[in-house]
């Protein structure tokens, strides 16, 4: 059985009166382990597919089952990383940010236990020696770290990630994808990636779904053909890149 099955699933919203459809007719399955790109223009429907998928949104049609049962509401199953930097607890230290939820969703038995998980996913991030910091003294980037080993150490069955570089300059994106790509090589996650950039989609992805203007909003959904070492990113040096990213690029901009 798949891990997450999206079968036909269309979610449209109205707006004064006005039917808007964000995306229609959607069907695709996903196994445990994959790291599946997203990608397509404004507007197409990647935030709210993602957001269909932790059950915040009710379908309009068909839907979402997560190891054959269906996602009704938000719940443990998913953790969302957003682009935006401020999406940690203000009023919490970065550990208490990792740590403070494992107790909420009972991941931990009591506060030690807690505080021992989350120092392990912040070594892995490598901000072990920033636990006593609050949000207000990171960079952008090292907000980004905090969310990512939050969203880690809760060890969901899935990872939902939209556009969480963007906002990032080059280096400091170029360093968190080769971060995410190892961690995920490392623990068998399966994540859902949005992304703007064709290049990240490649350098990160084993799987892409495209998405475009509907009925239906899929425009590809396949195996990332670009061969490279698991848990490294793909460059331009990867055999079949620049054939792939001519593919991509025509589906997204057609
Ligand atoms: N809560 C809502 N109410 C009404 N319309 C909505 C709502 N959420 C999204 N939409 C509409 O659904 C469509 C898809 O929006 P969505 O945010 O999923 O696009 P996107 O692909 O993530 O775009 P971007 O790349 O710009 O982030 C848009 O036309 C948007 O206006
Ligand atoms: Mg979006």
């Amino acid at each position: 059985m798949s891990l997450l099955q999206i079968d036909n699933l269309s979610q449209r919203f109205s707006n004064a009166g006005q039917q808007h459809t964000a995306f229609s007719e959607l069907s695709f399955t996903l196994d445990a382990g994959e790291f599946l790109c997203i990608i397509g223009p404004s507007g197409c429907g990647k935030t709210t597919l993602l957001r269909s998928i932790a059950g915040f949104l009710t379908p309009s049609s068909g839907q979402v089952l997560l190891n054959g049962q269906p996602v009704r509401s938000p719940g443990q199953h998913c953790a969302m990383i957003f682009q935006t930097f401020d999406q940690l607890f203000p009023w919490r230290t970065v550990l208490g940010n990792v740590s403070y939820p494992l107790l909420v969703q009972k991941k931990a038995a009591n506060k030690r236990q807690a505080k021992e998980q989350a120092e392990r996913y912040l070594d892995m991030v490598g901000l072990r020696n920033f636990s006593s910091y609050y949000p207000h003294q990171l960079s952008g980037g090292m907000k980004q770290r905090v969310a990512i080993a939050r969203a880690l150490a809760l060890q969901p069955s899935l990872i939902l990630m939209d556009e969480p570089f963007a906002s990032l300059d080059a280096d400091t994106r170029t360093m968190l994808q080769r971060e995410l790509k190892r961690l995920w090589s490392e623990s068998g996650l399966t994540v859902l990636f949005v992304t703007h950039s064709i290049i990240e989609a490649i350098a990160l992805s084993t799987k892409v779904l495209a998405l475009g203007a509907g009925p239906p909003s899929l425009r590809l959904f396949e195996d990332n053909p670009v061969q490279g070492p698991r848990g490294q990113l793909k460059t331009p040096s990867s055999p079949g890149y620049s054939e792939y990213w001519s593919k991509l690029n025509a589906v997204v901009r057609p």
